[in-house]
């Protein structure tokens, strides 16, 4: 038996280094035994430099046991080393392994992956910082956090991005990490006691915490989005839950009461039939525009309300004639709450004046109110929302259309014409004519105006703008006679 010590918890690099040298010189996976840092079992050692060596090439794996690796070495459960071994070892004789679903280490490690990914979205979600004082001036804040597995090294970069110009340390009992301004770092875990118990945040994340209550977090269970129990003790709000969930129950009675005594919205009284039942009940709760977009800050509906910062909500006057529907709010629109104010808007915005529409008569929102991205470094790349998401968030857009009652939908890109139209759309076949939607609506369909940005050659950039202003000329227009005239404002030339 050969007992291999790391020095690391959950550093795959470290584990991949030592498992290849035991491939290399074909220590079966029952001759190993596998040491945690500070584990003892009296069993001979080998350093690195007496681990077998000699044999031939390992050959290569499958990307996708790499990052199921990554993950799965952050578990906390101590055969995790062991089963990568056999797995890998296991692995190199028969790649379609990674393939085979029914394979039972296979198995292991991906529920391991899984419970990981999960602890990790719990981390980001419950961490709570409060501010550290010392003599130096310098606000600092700290956060005390005890996750079930060692997710702290991949979650850090989330605060990292979120919380750039604070600096701040996360102290678990295993590691902390700390954030000057400029660097993150990782040394020693801590206990709980490092953290200042109360303080002026404290009351700063009471008031947070009031406003964004929702009982429907507080359900017991692993689902996303709920706030476990296990949770409740290093929360500075716990103390406020059950005023809030008895104030919440009285205000949905009084809610449900007052709505109960109101006709539904027109839109909703004509799609009655095509609407389930359940999310019809929850449409009639939310009685004006203004409900909607509180009630949209408590999204749960898919998993995007997790990053992003808020949920944009649209824009413009309640009684406009025409609503455009972009696909999703972006970086800028994610961090001031509001749609189409960065480069997209920009040139939605020329556009639109240019055509001679008038622009505050104009209602602006997104298919997908949540901004869905991928951290890299220190930007948040887009990510197209998928289907689910879409359809998840059609219930405000619908709201939105229920309330506002647009003659005119202008959907930019296409995301927004499959949410409207409810299918896979393709732009430049519906581009250029109206279609009229079911409840009699005048929709037109157009690209997203961050096409024309990504298009690197100036002709195409400009031949794509004429066509989109053409769009929107037809969009014009049919304002205009609906109205019953021509068009009000004279585009500029
Ligand atoms: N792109 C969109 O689709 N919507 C916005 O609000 C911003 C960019």
């Amino acid at each position: 038996m050969i007992a291999v010590r790391l020095e690391t918890l959950n550093d795959f690099s470290e584990w991949r280094g030592k498992a290849r040298q035991l491939l290399l010189a074909g220590v079966r996976p029952e001759q190993v035994a596998w040491l945690g840092p500070a584990e003892e079992n009296g069993l001979f050692e080998a350093g690195d430099s007496m681990l077998p060596t000699g044999g031939g090439p390992v050959g290569s794996v499958p990307p996708g046991f790499i990052e199921l690796g990554q993950l799965a070495i952050c578990n906390s459960q101590p055969e995790r080393w062991a089963l990568l071994y056999r797995f890998l070892w296991r692995l190199v004789q028969d790649r379609a392994l990674m393939n085979s679903a029914s394979d039972p280490d296979l198995q292991r490690l991906v529920g391991m992956a899984s419970a990981v990914r999960r602890d990790s979205h719990k981390m980001k979600a419950f961490v709570r910082f409060r501010a550290i004082s010392d003599d130096s001036g310098l606000e600092r804040f700290a956060a005390w956090f005890e996750p079930d597995h060692f997710v702290l090294e991949r979650t850090a970069p989330f605060f990292e991005r979120r919380f750039a110009g604070m600096i701040w340390a996360i102290i678990t009992p295993y590691r902390s990490a700390f954030w000057d301004g400029e660097e993150l770092v990782f040394g020693a875990g801590g206990r709980k006691g490092d953290v200042p118990a109360d303080d002026a945040v404290e009351v700063d994340w009471k008031t947070y915490f009031a406003s964004i209550f929702n009982p429907a977090r507080l359900k017991v269970g692993a689902m996303k989005g709920e706030m476990p129990v296990k949770y409740w003790r290093n929360l500075p709000e716990a103390e406020l839950i059950a005023p809030l969930i008895r104030g919440a129950r009285e205000a949905e009675r009084e809610m449900i009461e007052r709505i109960a005594s109101q006709p539904p919205a027109r839109h909703l009284r004509r799609e009655a039939n095509a609407t389930p039942a359940a999310e019809l009940g929850e449409e009639r709760q939310i009685a004006s525009l203004e409900q909607a977009r509180a009630a949209v800050q408590e999204c749960r509906r898919c998993p995007l309300f997790e990053f992003a910062t808020q949920a944009v909500f649209g824009e413009g006057p309640e009684a406009a004639d025409v609503m455009f529907v972009g696909e999703q709010p972006g970086d800028q629109e994610d961090l001031a709450g509001q749609p189409f104010i960065g480069p997209a808007g920009k040139v939605l915005d020329a556009a639109i004046e240019k055509v001679g529409i008038d622009r505050t008569q104009v209602y602006v929102t997104n298919a997908v109110k949540h901004f869905k991205f991928e951290p890299r470094g220190k930007r948040r790349i887009h990510q197209k929302p998928n289907g689910s998401e879409v359809e998840a968030c059609r219930f405000w857009l619908n709201l939105e259309r229920a309330f506002v009652r647009p003659k005119v939908i202008v959907a930019l890109g296409a995301t927004a014409a499959s949410s409207l139209l409810g299918k896979a759309v393709t732009i430049s076949r519906l581009r250029g004519a109206p279609i009229t939607m079911d409840d009699g609506t005048t929709l037109f369909v157009t690209n997203h105006p961050s096409f024309l940005l990504r298009i690197p050659e100036r002709e195409r950039q400009e031949e794509e703008r004429a066509k989109f202003e053409a769009d929107l000329v037809l969009v014009r227009d049919a304002i205009a006679q609906m109205r019953g005239g021509s068009q009000l404002t004279p585009p500029h030339s």
